[in-house]
């Protein structure tokens, strides 16, 4: 939701701006602006729309000035328009801002201000923030920030210029994401370092309150105090081209492609020499594993799912109580923790307001929080207490796919480490499962390399047209189910549900028509014969049935219209690979129907607002 980049340095900055604006509009936005700062005054430009309208005008904007601020942005007060796009102004035009995130005390301060005398020019939330720089300044840009930040509420990161301080900008974040580019002679802000990784890797995280002088030689952090603050630069090991297509077609497409190498990247240094699992540096020790009464997993939309698979592997592997909620409900229901609980919130971003908000409220009752991630520096490694990280790289698609893969992986070796430190799997079974997960990027790489990828995108073309789909499995087929639905509606605006299998007859069995598509979830595993039934249920109400099944498995034919069939596992494992066709099936429903797969309308990758 809504992206930045500020730049300060040598170079003429139009470019390297609005080329940042293109590596953050996977975030998701309606509308986009620049805003430059060259003898003392602003060149600035905004437009509606994706970033070809933005660049229709770049013309307008002064292609040498060295210091600057653009931003894309997803409505969230006033409808996408020219004058609701960042940046703005004040009334003096002295300052030019852009904010993400949103300021929850922006209609008393605005009415505070109108009384004053200021003069809005937009529906916006993000528009106090100039008019409050302008209230507060005497002479000082950073103690205007400061003093502005101070009256602002919600979850928000600005960055600001100022005429009278031609050679600076400001950044402050409160809880929203900002991550600080160090370069040589020059120096960036922005969202997310796929912003500015093309001119420099090391990257600096401020904490929430932590306010940011950057200028062309350096950058100072300060706190709210304004006392400085020490900070460390991070090398970040994202590969360039993740923020390239490298000749697929959309972003989409690619990171399906690249989930062996999540797969790999993950497992790297999750293993030991003695063929168990390694969680070195997840801040979390054993002991408190071992002593836990309940684990609670907590997540939003695909993490979700991942958390789902998570629930079983604890509750089989390591026999511990496992409970789960989506963040949004969980952080305002009263969970019963204490600290014998430890928390799993999963957050591929590491920056949802739900996500973190139910962290709070966990910690808040003594629970331990252990933060997945794919985010280094993310606002939820800094409020966890320990982290595993996923290594994904980049994901620029706005529906997630390889960092669902990831997830899933890391889940199940936390699982069969929990296990064992708890006594409950013995050390040959945690090696043997951890030698088939080890196995599995090259069959995922098999089954992207084999037939599956062209019959699904038949299948799609065959069905492209159906008006809902259902999506049925048991067991460690339901999380698969509900992220293979998820994909579906998402991006190709299909209508689709999941449900348990065995819920079928109470209720869902009634949507079916002849014809009706149901995807099924059919692996080896425990409820297989079951599962085979209600396959047999739906057909005899004149559904088709596409099974996604083990290889091997011929039988499975006499029940299924369609089978793709995915390398055999054992059931643990298998959503790694299950899960795999639904995603292409919803890619290619999705392209079929012309639909646009990495910005789907109304959604953004990173939701740092509730
Ligand atoms: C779906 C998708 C979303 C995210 C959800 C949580 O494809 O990407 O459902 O999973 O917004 O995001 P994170 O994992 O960043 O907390």
């Amino acid at each position: 939701m809504c992206g930045i980049i500020g730049y300060v340095g040598a170079r003429p900055c139009r470019d390297i701006l609005f080329n940042g604006l293109r590596k953050l509009e996977y975030r998701g936005y309606d509308s986009a602006g620049i805003s430059v700062l060259r003898e003392g005054s602003f060149s600035l430009v905004r437009a509606v729309g994706n970033l070809d309208s933005l660049e229709a005008l770049l013309d307008t904007v002064d292609d040498k000035a060295s210091v600057g601020i653009a931003h894309t942005r997803w409505a969230t007060h006033g409808v996408p328009s020219e004058r609701n796009a960042h940046p703005h102004t004040d009334c003096s035009g002295r300052f030019a801002i852009v904010v993400n995130g949103i300021v929850e005390n922006y209609l008393r301060l605005r009415a505070e201000l109108v009384e004053e005398g200021h003069v809005f020019s937009s529906d916006t939330d993000a528009e106090v923030v100039a008019h409050l720089l302008e209230r507060h300044y005497r002479g000082s840009f950073l103690s205007a920030l400061r003093d502005a930040y101070a009256e602002l509420q919600g979850h928000f990161t600005i960055v600001a210029m100022s005429r009278a301080d031609p050679e600076l900008i400001l950044a402050v974040r409160k809880e929203t994401p900002l991550v600080l580019g160090l370069g040589e002679g020059e120096n960036f802000a922005a969202s997310s370092v796929a912003a500015f990784m093309s001119h420099t890797r090391v990257a600096v995280f401020p904490r929430s309150g932590e306010f940011a002088e950057i200028r062309r030689h350096g950058i100072e952090l300060y706190d709210e105090q304004g006392n400085p603050v020490a900070f460390e630069g991070h090398v970040v090991d994202w590969d360039e081209d993740a923020a390239e297509k490298g000749g697929f077609e959309t972003f989409m497409l690619k990171e399906i492609y690249e989930q062996p190498t999540a797969l790999v990247d993950t497992l790297a240094e999750r293993v030991g020499p003695d063929g168990l699992v390694r969680l070195d540096g997840m801040g979390l020790q054993d002991e408190l594993f071992r002593d836990a009464s309940q684990i609670v997993i907590v997540a939003c939309g695909t993490s979700y799912h991942a958390g789902l698979l998570g629930k079983y592997a604890l509750e089989r592997w390591a026999r511990l109580p496992v409970e789960i909620d989506v963040a949004s409900e969980f952080r305002y229901r009263d969970p019963v923790l204490d600290e014998r609980t430890i928390c799993i919130a999963i957050t591929q971003s590491g920056e949802t307001a739900d996500t973190l908000a139910a962290m709070r409220v966990a910690r808040h009752s003594g629970a331990h929080v252990l933060v997945v991630t794919n985010i280094l520096g993310s606002q939820a490694t800094r409020e966890a207490d320990g982290v595993l990280f996923t290594r994904a790289g980049l994901e620029i698609g706005v529906a997630a796919t390889k960092t669902l893969l990831a997830q899933f992986l890391v889940l199940l070796l936390l699982a069969l480490h929990v296990a064992r430190v708890r006594g409950k799997l013995d050390e040959d079974t945690v090696i043997r499962t951890v030698n088939e997960l080890r196995s599995v990027p090259a069959s995922l790489a098999r089954l992207l390399a084999g037939e599956a990828p062209a019959q699904l995108q038949e299948l799609a073309q065959r069905y492209r047209g159906s008006p809902f789909f259902l999506y049925m499995g048991r067991n460690v087929g339901l999380p698969v189910c509900l992220e293979g639905a998820l994909k579906l509606k998402e991006i190709s605006y299909v209508p689709a549900e999941s449900y348990a299998a065995g819920e079928m007859k109470h209720g869902p069995i009634a949507l079916l028509t002849h014809g009706s598509p149901v995807v099924a979830v059919a692996t080896d595993g425990r409820t297989y014969e079951k599962l085979v039934s209600n396959m047999q249920e739906v057909r005899a109400r004149g559904a088709h049935v596409l099974a996604v099944a083990s290889e091997g498995n011929e039988g499975i034919r006499e029940v299924a219209d369609h089978v793709v069939y995915v390398p055999a596992t054992s059931e643990m494992v298998s959503p790694l690979l299950a899960v795999v066709p639904l995603q292409l099936f919803a890619y290619h429903v999705a392209q079929a129907n012309g639909e646009k797969v990495d910005q789907p309308r109304n959604l953004a990758k990173t939701v740092t607002v509730e």
